[in-house]
C-alpha cells in the first residue's frame, strides 16, 4: 500500500467508538477516520460528532463506493459479519472485523478462501494481545526459555445484568449465536492458546443460571493439548467482583497475569522462574524488550505496520479459524455429553454451525 495515511470506514457504532477513540485517533499520522456506518440514526450522529467524522451513513454499501477509504471496519453484530467481510473484500477493501469472527468454521473457511482471491486482506480483532505481560510471555516461551508446558488454567469471572441483555440481538440464538464462550470468555482462552500451543481434545459442560435467555452464561471445560499439557477453563457472567485470570505453569517458569477483567494482557505479569539459571535467561531475553502500546492502539498500529510494509497482519484468519474452532468444540462436547477430538474438519457435525 502506497500511503501512509489510510481512509477509515467503521461499521457499528457501539465497540466501534472504542476503535476510534481507543485506537485510530492515537495514530492521528496513520488512519483517518473519514466515514461512519450504522442503521441508528440517532447514535451515528452523536458519535459522528463526537469525533467530527466527516461523512455518515446509515446503508453498509455506500461505504464500499468511497474512494478513500482504504479499510472497511466491521463491529456490527456476530450475524452481519460473514456478508459485510465478503463484500468488502469484493470491493477490494482491507478489513478489520470484531471477535466473533464468524458465526461458524464453514463460514470462516469461506472468508479464507475469498480473502486469498481478493485484493485486501482481513484482521480480525484480538486486542487483548496487545499487552505488556502476555507479550513478554509470549517472547520467554517462543524463545524455548519456559520449556515443557505442563498446566494451565483460565478464568473469566465477569458481570452482566438485564440492562446488558436490551440490546435485542444480545442473549438470543439466532442472533448472538453463542454465550459467554463465544462472546466474553473467548479473548482469555485465545491468550490460552496463543501461549499454550494448539488444543487436542475438549470436554466442556456449560449452563444458563445468571440471566433469562436462550445462550449459556456460565461454562466449564477440561482441555488436554497437542503437547500433552492440560487446561482448565472457568467462565461466568455472574461474579460480583470482575476478573479475568490466567496461569500458566511450565518447566522453568510459572506465569500469571494481572486479574484486571478487561485487559489481562497487560502489565504486570508474575514472572515466576523456576531456577537461577532460567532467572538469568529470562533478564537476557527481556533485556531489548520494545513495550507495546495498549489492545486496540498496539493491535492497530501493528496493522497499519503490516499494510504499509507489505509485511504479516499482527492477527490473521487463521488466529480466528483456531479460536471458533475451540468453541465449535466446546459447544459440541456441551451438547453432546462426549470428549471432542481437533481438528474439527468439514463433515463433522458441528462445521457448519454449533448448537450453543
Ligand atoms: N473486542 C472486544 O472487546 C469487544 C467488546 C464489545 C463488543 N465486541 C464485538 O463487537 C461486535 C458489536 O458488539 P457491540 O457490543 O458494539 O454491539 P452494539 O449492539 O452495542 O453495537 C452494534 C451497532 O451496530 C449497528 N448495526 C446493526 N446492524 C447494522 C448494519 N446492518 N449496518 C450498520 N450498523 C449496524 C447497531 O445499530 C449498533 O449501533 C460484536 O461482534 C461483539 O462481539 C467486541
Amino acid at each position: 500500500m502506497g500511503q501512509q495515511l489510510l481512509g477509515v470506514a467503521v461499521v457499528g457504532c457501539g465497540v466501534g467508538v472504542n476503535h476510534i477513540a481507543q485506537g485510530y485517533r492515537r495514530h492521528p499520522d496513520k488512519f483517518r477516520v473519514q466515514a461512519l456506518c450504522d442503521i441508528d440514526e440517532a447514535r451515528l450522529a452523536v458519535v459522528g460528532n463526537e469525533f467530527g467524522v466527516p461523512r455518515r451513513t446509515t446503508v453498509f454499501d455506500d461505504v464500499l463506493r468511497m474512494d478513500d477509504v482504504d479499510i472497511v471496519d466491521i463491529c456490527t453484530p456476530v450475524r452481519l459479519h460473514f456478508r459485510q467481510i465478503l463484500a468488502a473484500l469484493l470491493a477490494g477493501k482491507e478489513v478489520v472485523c470484531e471477535k466473533p469472527l464468524v458465526g461458524s468454521l464453514a463460514e470462516i473457511d469461506r472468508v479464507i478462501a475469498s480473502e486469498k482471491a481478493a485484493a485486501g486482506r482481513v484482521m480480525p480483532i484480538f486486542q487483548y494481545r496487545f499487552g505488556n505481560g502476555v507479550q513478554k510471555a509470549k517472547r520467554i516461551i517462543d524463545l524455548g526459555i519456559a520449556g515443557k508446558p505442563y498446566l494451565a488454567t483460565a478464568e473469566t469471572a465477569w458481570k452482566r445484568t438485564s440492562k446488558y441483555y436490551e440490546a435485542p440481538w444480545r442473549g438470543r440464538r439466532e442472533t448472538e449465536r453463542g454465550g459467554i464462550l463465544l462472546m466474553h470468555a473467548i479473548h482469555s482462552h485465545d491468550l490460552m492458546i496463543w501461549l499454550m500451543g494448539p488444543v487436542a481434545s475438549v470436554f466442556a459442560c456449560t449452563a444458563t443460571r445468571v440471566n433469562p435467555i436462550e445462550v449459556e452464561d456460565c461454562a466449564v471445560a477440561s482441555l488436554v493439548m497437542r503437547s500433552g499439557a492440560l487446561a482448565s477453563l472457568a467462565a461466568t457472567l455472574g461474579s460480583q467482583r470482575e476478573i479475568s485470570r490466567l496461569r500458566l505453569c511450565f518447566e522453568h517458569v510459572t506465569f500469571e497475569s494481572k486479574q484486571a477483567p478487561y485487559s489481562p494482557g497487560d502489565d504486570p505479569w508474575e514472572i515466576i522462574p523456576a531456577s537461577p539459571e532460567a532467572e538469568l535467561r529470562i533478564a537476557e531475553a527481556l533485556a531489548d524488550y520494545r513495550p507495546v502500546p495498549p489492545r486496540y492502539e498496539g493491535q492497530l498500529g501493528a496493522y497499519h505496520a503490516a499494510l504499509t510494509s507489505g509485511g504479516p497482519l499482527p492477527v490473521t484468519l487463521a488466529d480466528a479459524s483456531t479460536s471458533l474452532e475451540l468453541v465449535t468444540a466446546l459447544y459440541h462436547s456441551a451438547a453432546t455429553g462426549a470428549v471432542v477430538s481437533l481438528p474439527i474438519a468439514a463433515g463433522h457435525p458441528s462445521y457448519n454451525g454449533w448448537a450453543s
